[in-house]
């Protein structure tokens, strides 16, 4: 049995949809969500999803145990970044080798960095007029910007496309690809 954790900031679309690839494969279990933002919708859909939940603060996250003490607690093997938009602390990455995965929602190493998440990513690719853009999935290791990319398909742009078309195009791909792709990982 594999055991996964995810990690959220906001909606969690991304989070559900792996929840609910992965629910009916015995040998994989999303044993818990975990979230730095209490409002996020994520934790209602983990409620809906009747999976545990962690909140937790940006001073508990990167200068306390408590993250690892409880994927420990819950035997979490894997951890994947679903639209979490804090860099994970070194207590957790050393836990986790070659364990975490993340999504980015453009193809890196365009449109990555500080400040790139979610809609902020969609509105430069517009503003630059790209013709295309993409999702690329990555692992996450202690030099942030070097972990291994693991896939990335792209989608085109059209010229009269908003930030908001750019986004469900991406999000299209990544309910299409990131599950299947951490299936392969594990
Ligand atoms: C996703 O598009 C994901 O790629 C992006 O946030 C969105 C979350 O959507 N992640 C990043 O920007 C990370 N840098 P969701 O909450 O509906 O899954």
């Amino acid at each position: 049995m594999k055991r996964l954790a995810i990690f959220a900031s906001g909606s969690g679309s991304n989070a559900e949809n792996i929840a609910r690839y992965f629910s009916d494969k015995p040998e994989f279990e999303i044993s818990a969500i975990l979230s730095n933002n209490a409002n996020a919708f994520v934790l209602s859909r983990a409620r809906s999803l009747n999976i545990p939940t962690l909140v937790f603060s940006r001073s508990e996250f990167n200068k306390t145990d408590k993250i690892v003490s409880f994927l420990a607690e819950k035997k979490v093997d894997f951890i994947v970044l679903a639209g979490f938009i804090w860099l994970l602390p070194l207590n957790l990455l050393r836990k986790y080798p070659d364990s975490i995965v993340n999504i980015h929602p453009a193809l890196l190493p365009k449109y990555g960095g500080k400040g790139m998440y979610g809609m902020n990513v969609h509105k430069a690719v517009v503003e630059n007029k790209e013709k295309e853009s993409g999702i690329t999935i990555h692992m996450i290791n202690e030099k942030y910007d070097e972990g291994r990319i693991i896939y990335q398909a792209k989608c085109s742009i059209a010229p009269n496309d908003t930030p908001e078309d750019v986004a469900e195009k991406i999000h299209k791909l990544e309910y299409e690809f990131f599950p299947k792709i951490i299936e392969q990982l594990l």
